[in-house]
């Protein structure tokens, strides 16, 4: 039987369980796909610890590749035998076989591995769509300021090559001077060390004090507030994460204070809601993928079975890039 991954209770690392699960045939609108490699993603993080509530026993991770086993009925984008990769909000990515909805997964590129195709989806998608579908009121363009928090991550790094190659000047945070130096050599135009300096005021000094028109925020509670500082007047707070805790409730008065600002808080999963935009998202991140403007980083690997040093490290702030589980 394929081993997975598998949580019973919510709670540290040593939730994380090795198990053996039989896996079924694909119904209506599903595929089987037999994994070569799975991503790991904060958000398994918010899985494992409750923070996010799914239903237990729980196969955690929402990344993988692979080859494609079976086709349920109404199937007609992908066959058995096809190389395959996704993002999907129904987790079971952390385990050598699994069936799962089909509008979630893609056929991948033969140019593209599957090590790469395991490390790129979730997190290549998250860039697609902060990037070019979450738009502030006045508009995004070439030259424009943004700043991007955790820039050396594996979102991070995605995003800064994306913005370079789309003209945007992109202030990265990060937690180190290494991790600073990382995101500049990924196109960040300027590095902020968050953890030493005053990030707004080094925005403010950067953007001869007028600000960015967005903040992409995943960090969360510790940057909330220094985040809403650091945009200009009609600016938009994309928050779409919570590494650092989710962010507390807020009066909305001070959107005003600051400059009759906008927030929104993005996930994934209602952009790849349908067959046709998941479709539509990945090929334009495989196309910058093809042209070498976005290069996939695979700074970590670790076998499924050690899959909890993999969480205690990411949790650490011990990783950069995209990280691995092989099978
Ligand atoms: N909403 C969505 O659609 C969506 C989709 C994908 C990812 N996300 C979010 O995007 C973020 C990045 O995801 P990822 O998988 O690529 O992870 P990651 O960026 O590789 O890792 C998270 C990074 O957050 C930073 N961080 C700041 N405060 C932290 C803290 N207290 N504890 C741990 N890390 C902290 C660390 O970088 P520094 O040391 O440089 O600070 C850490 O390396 C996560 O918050 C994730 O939930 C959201």
């Amino acid at each position: 039987m394929p081993r997975a991954i598998q949580i019973t209770a919510f709670g540290g690392p040593e939730q994380l369980k090795l198990v053996e699960l039989p896996v079924g045939e694909p119904g209506p609108g599903e595929i089987r796909i037999r994994h070569h490699a799975s991503g790991l993603n904060f958000i398994d993080v918010y899985n494992r610890t409750g923070l996010y509530q799914n239903p237990l026993p729980l196969v955690l991770g929402g990344e993988g590749a692979g080859v494609v086993e079976a086709v349920g009925e109404g199937v007609t984008h992908l066959k058995a035998g096809d190389r395959a990769a996704y993002a999907s909000n129904a987790p079971g990515s952390y385990s050598e076989a699994r069936v799962m909805p089909a509008k979630h997964v893609v056929k991948l590129p033969d140019a593209i591995g599957f090590d790469t195709g395991a490390a790129m989806m979730l997190k290549g998608l998250t860039a697609q769509y902060l990037l070019k579908r979450v738009r502030p009121v006045e508009g995004l363009e070439a030259g424009d300021f943004v700043l991007f928090h955790a820039a050396a991550g594996g979102v991070g790094l995605i995003a800064c090559q994306w913005a370079k190659a789309l003209g945007l000047q992109l202030i990265g945070t990060a937690g180190s001077a290494a991790k600073c130096e990382l995101a500049q050599a990924h196109g960040a135009a300027h590095v902020i060390d968050y953890s030493k300096e005053d990030f707004v005021a080094r925005v403010k000094a950067i953007t001869g004090g007028k600000g960015v028109k967005v903040v992409y925020d995943s960090v969360g509670k510790d940057t909330w507030e220094g985040s809403l500082g650091c945009l200009r007047p009609f600016g938009l707070m994309a928050s779409f994460g919570n590494a650092s805790g989710p962010v507390p409730p807020f009066a909305p008065g001070i959107l005003g204070a600051k400059g009759s600002l906008y927030v929104t808080r993005q996930t994934l999963f209602t952009h790849i809601a349908t067959r046709e935009a998941t479709q539509q998202m990945a090929d334009d991140l495989f196309a910058v993928v093809a042209q070498g403007d976005v290069k996939i980083r695979i700074d970590q690997r670790y076998p499924l079975t050690e899959v909890a040093q993999a969480h205690r490290d990411l949790e650490a702030r011990k990783t950069t890039g995209s990280t691995i589980l092989t099978m």
